[in-house]
């Protein structure tokens, strides 16, 4: 499903993100020595893509929004060195590439956007892309700090920064809610400059319980081999950061 938020506000999106690094560490060291193939699904700016590539993997990124694209095209011509990055605007739940690749990752809750249709195709997809020996690394919101929080209807600042663009100072307020019995999390961010509104993202967030998410997986044709509950490598208790899959196809 597209979100129109992330074509509108890429760029507010990049510098809302653009201090999260955790991640990247967490993907390098889950790599094996460069030069391995790897494919990102909703790659969005190259935020994790990029630093990859410039380990000397040959990265693919795959996402729908064009802008988002856009500012990962921009940042490369900014890089130095012979970077192998191929960009992609597509559907991560229905693509066909015509290659397989050693790593498929799926950062920063991405997944999530996939609703109860698209989610078993993508991971499809991803079964058919994905090297006899290669492995799939999903990185979700801990579905049960979802179901733990009560709404927030009225946005609350969560961070500032500075707009380089004019030096302006940017809010960045969110506001959300619990839907569909528990499943679905809505999420909406405000970005406001001297009090105006100036952008603003809605997104739909599936909630996945820990078991739904392993039988999709075995159902695909993956077999999980860790849940993750942070960027250190713990595993995943109730109480955990992050949920983070770990799987290999089941026929290797
Ligand atoms: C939370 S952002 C993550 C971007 C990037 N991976 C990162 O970690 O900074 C989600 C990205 O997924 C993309 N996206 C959402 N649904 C998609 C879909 N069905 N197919 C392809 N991309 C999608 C959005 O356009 C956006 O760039």
């Amino acid at each position: 499903m597209a979100i129109e938020g992330y074509n509108l506000h890429a760029w507010y999106y990049e510098l809302s993100h653009a201090s999260f690094t955790e991640d990247i560490d967490f993907y390098k060291t889950k790599l094996d020595p460069p030069p391995q193939t790897i494919l990102e699904l909703g790659c969005g700016s190259g935020r994790v893509l990029l630093p990859l590539a410039e380990q000397g993997h040959a990265c693919w990124g795959l996402d729908n929004a064009r802008e988002m694209l856009d500012l990962a095209r921009k940042k490369i011509e900014r890089l130095t060195g012979n970077l192998q990055v191929t960009l992609i605007q597509g559907d991560m739940a229905n693509f066909n590439l015509g290659r397989t690749f050693d790593t498929i990752i799926i950062p920063h809750n991405t997944f999530m956007h996939l609703n109860s249709v698209e989610w078993r195709p993508c991971l499809r997809a991803v079964r058919r892309h994905l090297a006899p020996t290669g492995r799939l690394l999903i990185d979700l919101i801990n579905p049960y700090q979802l179901l733990a929080l009560e709404d927030q209807p009225t946005p609350q600042i969560e961070a500032t920064f500075i707009d380089p663009r004019d030096q302006q100072e940017v809010v960045q307020s969110a506001s959300y809610s619990l839907h569909e019995e528990g499943m679905a999390f809505h999420l909406n961010w405000l970005f406001e400059k001297k009090g105006e509104k100036t952008a603003e993202i809605s997104a739909i967030y599936t909630v996945r319980l820990p078991h739904q998410l392993q039988l999709g997986l075995k159902q695909t044709g993956f077999q999980l081999i860790k849940m993750g509950g942070n960027y250190d490598g713990d595993d995943f208790v109730e109480a955990s950061e992050r949920l983070i899959l770990e799987a290999t196809r089941s026929d290797r």
